[in-house]
């Protein structure tokens, strides 16, 4: 197959030459086998496809300047499938099956890793699904288990940019007691009505509140949310969020730095006391936020108007980005480097 231009690539899908795929069936799964079709056969009755039984993973393979591939905390990518799975009654793929599919995905297809200095990174799309035939609403006795990946751009192709989003108030993403600590499709296909009209009216996302009382942030679209308070990293705490391991990552950058972590609800009235805000997320690593709209109460809540990510965002962003890129030492732990 042609090599993509790797230097010149924008955020979306490209095929790659091998994909991993695993099959769990009669209570146990299948060894990884390797294929070079981007399609699937599936059951025209699978429950992936009728009931939402899908959950997926996203995390990235960094070339460093030593001509190394690292990957950042596939471990918690891993646990956290677990806990999808479990979420809406899948069979869980254990860790080393997942580690095994993922590293091997990367390695047939190291020749896709962008090289160091471009800000572009193989990203990692591990996904699971029932995929056994069921007429009732039930979990299915079988899945299938997929890591393929793709080439990615720069979020931000010109540098790090400060963005404009809506707080949503007439959609949820995910109820309290529903799936929104999960990463099931099913948690995007509710959030896809938010997301638009958000786009449609200028902004770079939505901003969504917790469904109970619309008093609490919850997450910025596909991202969780922070907000700089003096000495503090400020991000929701809510049971209907993604726990998002860009997130956990920079509570601990922050520490390290001599900040304090604080997980707790954030009321919307408290956005206007923070002096940076940000969403975070494997994609763009933080998406720095310039100006939050709440068109329904007509409030604007400004951060940087000149055009330039905090002080804070970007000492948070650089060095994790520096981390991930094997720029910096590994002091947390994170990587592991690809023999
Ligand atoms: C809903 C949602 N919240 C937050 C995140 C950020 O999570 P992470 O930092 O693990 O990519 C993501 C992306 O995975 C997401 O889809």
């Amino acid at each position: 197959m042609e090599q993509p231009d790797l230097k010149n690539l924008h955020f979306g899908y490209i095929k790659t030459d091998y994909n991993i795929r695993c099959y769990y069936k009669n209570g146990k799964w299948s060894k990884p086998e390797v294929s070079t079709s981007e399609y699937i056969d599936i059951h025209i009755a699978a429950t992936g496809l009728h009931y939402g039984q899908e959950a997926f993973e996203g995390l990235k393979a960094y070339m460093g300047k030593d001509g190394k591939i690292r990957l950042f905390r596939w471990q918690e990518n891993a646990k956290r499938m677990i806990l999808s799975a479990e979420g809406i009654k899948m069979a869980v793929v254990p860790g080393k099956l997942f580690r095994d599919a993922i590293f091997q995905a990367v390695k047939l297809n190291k020749h896709f890793v962008p090289p160091y200095g471009t800000g572009a990174t193989l990203y990692i799309r591990p996904l699971l699904f029932g995929s056994g035939a069921e007429v009732g609403v039930k979990p299915s006795s079988e899945y299938t288990f997929i890591v393929f990946v793709t080439p990615v751009g720069p979020y931000f192709k010109e540098g790090i940019k400060p963005v404009d989003m809506m707080i949503c108030r007439d959609v949820d993403r995910a109820a309290p007691l529903g799936t929104g600590t999960f990463k099931v499709g099913g948690n995007y296909a509710a959030s896809l009505r938010a997301l638009i009209a958000a786009r449609e009216g200028g902004y770079s996302s939505a901003i969504f509140l917790d469904a109970r009382e619309k008093k609490y942030i919850d997450e910025c679209g596909p991202a969780n949310f922070y907000g700089i308070k003096g000495d503090k990293y400020i991000t929701p705490k809510s049971n209907s969020i993604l726990n998002s391991i860009t997130n956990m990552s920079l509570i601990d950058i922050a520490a390290s730095m001599g900040m304090k972590g604080e997980r707790r609800r954030i009321p919307v009235g408290e956005l206007s006391t923070f002096s940076e805000a940000g969403a975070c997320g494997t994609a763009a690593v933080i998406t720095p936020i310039a100006r939050i709209v709440d068109p329904d109460k007509n409030m604007v809540y400004e951060y940087c108007t000149d055009g330039k990510p905090g002080p804070v965002t970007m000492k948070l962003y650089n060095k994790l980005v520096a981390i991930q890129n094997g720029d910096e030492p590994d002091e947390f732990g994170w990587m592991t480097v690809m023999e």
